[in-house]
């Protein structure tokens, strides 16, 4: 007998120990799982096939030539997620520290390209020194080679990037590009300097947590989507949003059994959404109570919470929801809100995901430090993305919809395909005390009752403005409906939709304002 079998049984073992046992060991003690670890928690179990085992890199000089570790600090390959085939590769920090190299970076390059060309997710789990120092530009190169392979499959192919531990300059860019970001509590960051380097430049002193840290992504930068406690929960959430994802561009969203009734009544909308104009309420509880089973994957929870934005499900078919947040600034845009909303359109528009917009704002938040920062740019985003999403484009107005953000949100002036308001919509350029006080200021200055003129004006206005009909009378709403009739008839004019198609005239590309 030949000693091939053994042989590749010794490689195997050597390739599946890593670094060695002691730093898989460090690794462990820091609260962190191996590369092989995390690949079997995303799969289902025994689905993963690994590619490019063996490979080795070429490099030589500071100490490189004597250590070749089988498959050079990265495990790459395919798995099955709920049946479906999802390519992913996973840095092993106990080699090389994860760092990337010519042969690491090739390694998930190549992968890259089996992703795109067989149409299907690609998942990648962070954990890396980055650039291999010793490969010099060889490093560089690969991962420029990662960043163009992202860009030419957005679009194409969902990606989707989970940090585990260190992801810091240049090699944060490729994440960063990718759809969607996911990072775990406490072993994760991300920076474009360390805190060492921002000391000696700018003198400011900041710990690794509080410069890049989860908290500060999914909050203050917006730069992650999703965060978890611990790497298991990370790695369920990535399967739970990849159950709303399709594979790639040209094919549909999973549907589901919808375990849920698609004529339920849903008169509890009535309590939820107060009439009062000026009274706040949580629309999760209104979400909620539309979509199936209540069951919500909210993206960029806690940056712009004046927005939500997510994942849901209408009579079993993926929807994705955008809706002011009453509960936060009144439910204002501003420029996180813009940005955060015009990013999520165009994804759920890239990959055949309708869009279900959820409509209570005054409008833009007004103030210098807003128009400082482009509230003019950043807002234009979000128009673009809604004028150019060809899904299916169904909206409600609840309760206020003043203003250019009655514009942005979904309007039927957009092109929104059937929108809808329930009676206690008010529909404005602006709400009643601004407008009288705006158009009523001579009336007003020299009146010797100013506050009963003003509030006569503020009835005729409300009498004017505040109800559906006008807009339903010149067709810029499709129809009043009923709290109760709500679900049942989100699910009707989306059943409608669902052939929807609309081509645009041919260009390269359009000019989103960035
Ligand atoms: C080569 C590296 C490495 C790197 C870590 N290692 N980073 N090897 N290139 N970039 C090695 C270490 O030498 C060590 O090897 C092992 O990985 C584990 O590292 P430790 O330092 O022992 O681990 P830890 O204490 O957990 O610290 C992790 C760390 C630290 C914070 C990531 O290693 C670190 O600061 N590394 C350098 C990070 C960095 O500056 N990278 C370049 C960023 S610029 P042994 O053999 O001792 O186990 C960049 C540009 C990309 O990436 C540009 C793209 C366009």
């Amino acid at each position: 007998m030949s000693d091939k079998p053994s042989r590749l049984q010794a490689m195997r073992s050597e390739v599946n120990l890593g670094g060695g046992q002691k730093r898989i060991d460090r690794q462990h003690e820091k609260g962190k799982l191996t590369a092989r670890e995390r690949l079997e928690l995303l799969y289902d179990p025994g689905s993963f096939m690994e590619t490019d085992t063996f490979v080795t890199h070429r490099a030589s000089g500071f100490g490189m030539e004597v250590s070749h570790p089988l498959g050079d600090g990265v495990v790459t390959g395919w798995g099955k997620v709920d049946g479906h085939i999802v390519y992913a590769y996973a840095q092993d920090f106990t080699v090389l520290g994860g760092s990337l190299g010519e042969a690491h970076g090739l390694k998930i390059a190549r992968l890259m390209d089996l992703a795109l060309q067989n149409g299907a997710p690609l998942v990648g789990l962070n954990d890396s020194g980055g650039a291999r120092i010793q490969e010099g530009v060889d490093s560089l190169a690969a991962y420029g080679e990662i960043f163009y392979r992202n860009a030419r499959a957005s679009g194409i192919i969902p990606q989707i990037s989970v940090i585990l531990g260190p992801c810091a300059g240049g090699a944060v860019y490729s994440p960063a590009i990718t759809d969607f970001i996911f990072m775990v509590e406490r072993t994760a960051h991300m920076f474009i300097t360390g805190p060492e380097v921002v000391r000696a430049v700018t003198h400011e002193t900041v710990d690794f947590d509080s410069l890049g840290g989860a908290a500060v992504h999914a909050g203050r930068s917006g730069v992650a989507h999703f965060t978890a406690k611990d790497e298991r929960t990370v790695l369920r959430s990535v399967r739970r949003l990849l159950s709303f994802l399709p594979d790639n561009n040209l094919v549909q969203p999973p549907d589901q059994a919808p375990g849920d009734d698609a004529q339920r009544a849903t008169p509890e909308l009535e309590q939820l959404v107060p009439v009062d104009p000026q009274k706040a309420y949580d629309v999760h509880a209104v979400i909620r109570c539309l979509i199936d089973n209540g069951d919500f994957m909210e993206v960029q929870k806690q940056h712009a919470p004046n927005l939500v934005v997510g994942f849901a499900r209408l009579d079993g078919h993926v929807v994705g929801v955008v809706s002011n947040q009453p509960a936060h600034l009144a439910g204002v845009l501003d420029i996180d809100a813009a940005d955060k909303g015009g990013r999520f359109i165009r994804f759920c528009d890239a990959f055949h995901i309708p869009l279900v917009t959820l409509v209570d704002t005054p409008g833009f938040l007004p103030g210098v430090e807003q128009e400082y920062g482009g509230i003019i740019r950043h807002g234009a985003k979000m128009i673009y993305a809604y004028a150019e999403a060809s899904v299916p484009k169904v909206s409600l107005i609840l309760r206020k919809a003043y203003g250019g953000a009655y514009i942005v949100m979904s309007s039927k002036h957009l092109h929104g395909d059937l929108n809808f308001a329930l009676p206690n919509a008010e529909i404005a350029v602006m709400g009643p005390e601004g407008a009288v006080n705006i158009i009523f200021r001579k009336e007003l200055a020299s009146a010797s009752t100013p506050d009963a003129v003003r509030q006569e004006h503020i009835r005729e206005y409300r009498e004017k403005f505040t109800n559906p009909y006008t807009a339903a009378a010149r067709g810029y709403l499709n129809d009043v409906i009923s709290p109760a009739e709500t679900r049942m008839r989100l699910i009707a004019a989306l059943e409608s939709l669902r052939n929807k198609r609309q081509a645009a005239p041919a260009r390269k590309h359009g000019n989103i304002p960035l």
